[in-house]
């Protein structure tokens, strides 16, 4: 620890009862699994390392205050987690990243605290002191990946805002980089439905569907309750349904496939700048290569013209017409999260380019602009329960110079919300039909032609002009005070 700094670095060690960001990130990726061996470079107290034991890992953790004892080992994963922040000097940041990295058999998961989460403080060299008496730097995203990137000499994989893994064997790399293009794309929609025909209650279902040509109503079919707890919300379960009574024509299917292939191998390329290896990829993706097209090279060729499509605005704004789902505004295309899958190719990959950049964010809209330049991610904590949910932060993503911004409405007392939510549900989903009459009571009661709605205090002017009070999904007239 460098003797110059003047601030005890322990105080800012954190308590918690659950994974990490950087480890539960690294635990969905696969990178830390059963079998491997794990390092946490700066354990802290070590919550994480005793998480992992309990649940079967092989877990050892090291930290100058509160371990400094328990020999360093290489391990196939070592986490650098919320480290770097914490030491003042930034020769000894790059010290530190090295050192973690050279223990690290298989790969290096780094994180660090950025902007948007960090309290306000004093500043202090190049970073500040937080209202604890803690030293942090300040990282934004695109400095945290090149900071990686250049003291390691590798290029580091966006996991998360203010989590990278920086890989040190290429097996392990290719793996990460198939998988996170292949579980996006392909696996996606085939597994789901394969699960959901093996499930008893899901293959009662698609017999009373075979049997009556529709969906049954809440009262012909008890079991929608349980299937929601397993397999999401209603329209998903019908949509998984429709998959397994009407199988699309041979041709249809060989179609979806392929252009699930070229999104995938296309997500490849933008995740590293070479093509991968025919054998690296999974048995049945060669399988079903070799039989859609003459061979790899040609898949590669036709996804290489995908990526191209990309930085062409007309084919973005086409593919944006052709959608029949989300909200269409003059600038920006809007959709649920649960939506994704059903976009067309084109824009999975505008958005999977700006997860390159960002990892995955909590988000339950996603915004794309017209040209396909701006991707923002829009979390609405509350967009299950309410009519109108408020905007608690969005995270923008501006492709061409691979920039985000982030804005916290957390504690606004005039955030963003949403109206026509129905626009994201599917016309199964439970709230469609309440949520499609509200719209149409608050047309016809011209609560919706003022500009300024958009936020919360022009919502409530609105509706105080009007004398109408909300209750859940019903709008009650307020009787005025006659004085
Ligand atoms: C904010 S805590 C993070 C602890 C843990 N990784 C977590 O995510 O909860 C920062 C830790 O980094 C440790 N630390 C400070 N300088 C370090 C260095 N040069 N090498 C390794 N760890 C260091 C501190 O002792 C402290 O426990």
């Amino acid at each position: 620890m460098a003797s110059a700094d003047v601030i005890p670095r322990h105080r800012t060690a954190i308590r918690r009862f659950q994974y990490s960001k950087p480890i539960s990130l690294a635990v969905s990726h696969r990178l830390i699994r059963e079998d491997c061996t794990v390092l946490d470079y700066g354990c802290g107290r070590g919550e994480d390392v005793s998480l992992l034991q309990k649940n079967g890992m092989k877990a050892e953790g090291w930290d100058p205050h509160f371990r400094p004892n328990v020999p360093l080992r290489p391990a196939d994963v070592v986490n650098l987690g919320y480290v770097l922040n914490v030491i003042e000097n930034p020769s000894e940041r790059m010290e530190t990243l090295r050192k973690a990295y050279a223990l690290a058999l298989r790969a290096l998961v780094v994180a660090v605290r950025v902007d948007q989460s960090l309290d306000k403080g004093i500043p202090f060299q190049d970073g500040l002191i937080t209202s604890r008496g803690a030293f942090q730097k300040i990282y934004s995203q695109s400095e945290f990946r090149h900071f990686v990137g250049e003291t390691l000499g590798v290029r580091p994989h966006v996991a998360g805002l203010g989590v990278t893994y920086a890989f040190k064997e290429k097996a392990e790399e290719e793996r990460y980089v198939a998988d996170t293009a292949f579980r996006r794309t392909v696996n996606y929609q085939k597994d789901a439905v394969e699960e959901f025909a093996a499930d008893t209650l899901g293959a009662a279902l698609i017999a009373h569907v075979r049997e009556m040509g529709r969906l049954p109503l809440d009262e012909e079919f008890d079991g929608f309750a349980a299937l929601e707890e397993n397999f999401g919300s209603r329209a998903r379960i019908a949509r998984l349904v429709w998959k397994t009574v009407h199988p699309e024509t041979l041709d249809e299917v060989q179609r979806q496939r392929r252009d699930e292939l070229l999104v995938a191998l296309a997500m490849i390329r933008l995740q590293g700048a070479k093509a991968m290896l025919f054998k690296m990829l999974p048995l049945d993706v060669q399988a079903d290569i070799k039989s859609l097209w003459t061979s790899y090279q040609q898949s590669l060729k036709e996804s290489d013209g995908f990526l191209f499509g990309m930085g062409n605005p007309a084919l973005v704004k086409a593919a944006i017409d052709g959608v029949s789902f989300g909200k269409k505004l003059p600038e920006d295309f809007y959709f649920h999260l649960s939506q994704e899958p059903l976009l067309p190719p084109l824009l999975r990959l505008v958005v999977f380019a700006a997860r390159q950049i960002v990892g995955d964010i909590e988000c339950d809209l996603i915004k794309v602009s017209n040209d396909g330049r701006k991707v923002s991610f829009l979390r609405y904590p509350d967009f299950d329960r309410v009519p109108h949910p408020e905007l608690k932060y969005s995270v923008k993503v501006y492709l061409p110079k691979a920039a985000h911004s982030f804005r916290d409405y957390g504690d606004s007392t005039n955030p963003p919300l949403l109206h026509r939510k129905e626009a994201f549900l599917d016309e199964l989903h439970p709230d469609y039909q309440r949520c499609t009459e509200l719209t149409a009571c608050e047309e016809a009661l011209g609560l919706l032609s003022r500009t300024d709605i958009g936020f919360r205090n022009g919502w409530q002017a609105a509706l105080r002009e009007k004398d109408i009070a909300e209750s859940g999904y019903e709008l009650i007239a307020v009787e005025r005070d006659s004085d």
